[in-house]
């Protein structure tokens, strides 16, 4: 067993080694090393509280092997454009993890309990992670169900779409009257109907099709205040555990109500809020059994998550209270498809977009969704060179909020190695459009919709946008008229200098090459 001061000195190194890992991670140069750098820190953590204590070491070899396996196959398989829900679920784990470890110790303490029983640090801090890791674990379970589809849809499921949603409602409102009636005797009626109740509140609320109902605003406040009312009472009288889990229970019934009326579009802010969350509970969990390491990467989480959070809502010009209680979607002011649309919008072949570069200085690619959608990055590649020996100067314009996830664009650009030199950022690019030639949206809709700019009742009003309506022309490539996250017409498809070429990303960019090369 290693000693308390060795331990505790692996821990700083560990925290240091965190500390430079995401400091790497702040540009994409630096960022593999940088993700390595962490890695090796985390497996320094690991290894030493391993040797630092005694364990049953078959129930942690089985936990590793699982969550190893999942883990590894999950991170391999996943598709670029579903990373969102991936990282989604594994905040969720963070979270239930911390609830399990502070409820466990709990109990393990009151076991053990001397006549003091356990301090006060430990009580609030148990508290603490019981509330914020069931929020972070249902919030997180609702937006991985939200962003892939069968959560609070009307429309028909796959098989496995199914199967998710009827068997994690069932398994927690089954778990729930199961702990409550065989605990009843214990902890009384109403700490045992308390949990029976949660449990079936969180199962039927998931089932359900709209993800809004009439009182819902007042239903947090409630369930916020019986969570906190809860949590103090456990630390008044924690040898009666039931209260926490009826506390874990109530916080569920609040992490899913809070995160299952936010609009799909906003959930990528989510995700990174409910990740800051998944950091403060492992903090909490930190204080609970003393360990400094999770206290200090807890909190490298948390605050981290917050920091994008906060960058990912100024992008698109909202406050975090609106992205959490607001709508975002088309509204009784948002003009019809018709009204946008009719007789004005210019369909183009590959050819005549070809012509265009005839004589053009300067072409700016606009990336979106629709990039990452038909995985056209490479192909795009191939433009900007094909462009570039032709004397022509290529710039790719990053929208912080282009595509479902933060540096989405970015890291399908940097995968197909164009030089990060040639990436600008919104502000840099904007004010240099009016002087582009030819701008090229590829895949990308609401952060190129100039309704932001000009309609104040619109939906996406005020969010900053590529301003590519400036350039002398632009090319839309996308399959159809059809809205981007933010459900509204764009009509920058219907201006004279659009020209809109109907296709998937890569087939159309390809196209284009093809023109190209042979005028
Ligand atoms: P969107 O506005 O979502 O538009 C994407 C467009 O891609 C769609 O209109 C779609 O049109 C097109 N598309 C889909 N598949 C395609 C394919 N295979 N080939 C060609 N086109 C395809 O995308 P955006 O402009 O990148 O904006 C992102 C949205 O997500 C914004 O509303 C933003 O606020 C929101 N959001 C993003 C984040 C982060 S962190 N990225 C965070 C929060 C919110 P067709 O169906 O007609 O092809």
């Amino acid at each position: 067993m290693l000693s308390p001061n060795i331990t505790n000195i692996a821990y700083l190194i560990a925290a240091v080694l965190f500390i430079f890992g995401l400091r790497g991670l702040a540009h994409p140069r630096t960022a593999v090393n940088g993700n390595r750098t962490a890695a090796l820190g985390m497996i320094l953590a690991i290894a030493v509280t391993l040797l630092s204590g005694r364990f049953e070491w078959q129930y942690i070899i089985i936990g590793v092997a699982i969550g190893g396996v999942l883990g590894a196959v999950a991170a391999m398989r996943i598709k670029m454009t579903a990373m969102p829900e991936m990282v989604g679920l594994f905040n969720g784990f963070g979270g239930a993890a911390s609830v399990l470890v502070a409820g466990s110790a709990l109990v393990a303490a009151m076991q053990h309990a001397t006549a003091a029983g356990p301090d006060a640090q430990m009580k609030i801090a148990t508290v603490a992670t019981g509330i914020i890791g069931s929020v972070t674990f249902f919030g997180s379970y609702v937006a991985f169900g939200k962003l892939a589809e069968f959560l609070a849809v009307r429309w028909k499921l796959y098989t496995w779409q199914k199967i998710v949603k009827y068997g994690f409602s069932l398994i927690v409102t089954a778990g729930a009257v199961w702990f409550g009636v065989i605990s009843i005797n214990e902890a009384g009626v109403p700490l045992a109907a308390g949990l029976m109740l949660s449990g079936v509140l969180i199962g039927g609320l998931l089932l359900n099709k709209k993800d809004r109902f009439p009182g819902m605003n007042a239903l947090k406040v409630i369930l916020g205040a019986v969570a906190v009312i809860l949590g103090v009472l456990v630390v008044l009288n924690p040898g009666n555990t039931m209260l926490f889990w009826v506390m874990v229970g109530a916080a569920g019934v609040l992490g899913v109500i809070l995160t299952f009326s936010i609009g799909g579009a906003d959930m990528p802010v989510v995700i990174a809020l409910l990740n800051s969350y998944s950091g403060l509970a492992a903090a909490a969990t930190g204080f609970v059994i003393n360990n400094n390491v999770l206290i200090v990467s807890g909190s490298l989480v948390g605050a981290s998550g917050i920091i994008l959070t906060n960058i990912m809502c100024k992008a698109m010009n909202r406050s975090l209270a609106n992205v959490l209680f607001g709508v975002l979607g088309p509204t009784g002011d948002t003009p019809s498809d018709d009204d946008v649309y009719a007789g004005k919008v210019k369909a183009a072949s590959a050819e005549e977009i070809a012509m265009l570069f005839d004589g053009a200085r300067r072409v700016a690619i606009v990336p979106g969704y629709g990039m990452a959608a038909a995985q056209a990055q490479h192909a795009v590649r191939d433009l900007a060179n094909l462009l570039e020996q032709r004397g022509i100067e290529v710039d790719f314009a990053i929208h912080p909020v282009a595509g479902r996830m933060p540096g989405h664009m970015n890291v399908l650009l940097a995968e197909a190695n164009v030089e990060y030199d040639k990436l600008r950022e919104m502000d840099e690019v904007n004010p240099t459009l009016a002087q582009t030639d030819v701008a090229i949206v590829i895949g990308a809709n609401d952060v190129v919709n100039p309704v932001a700019r000009t309609d104040p009742s619109s939906p996406i009003a005020g969010m900053p946008i590529i301003d590519v309506d400036k350039a002398r022309t632009v090319v839309v490539i996308k399959r159809s008229l059809s809205p981007g996250f933010a459900g509204i017409p764009n009509p920058l498809f219907a201006l004279d200098n659009t020209l809109m070429f109907f296709n998937d990303g890569k087939k159309a960019v390809l196209d284009i090459i093809t023109a190209v090369k042979e005028s």
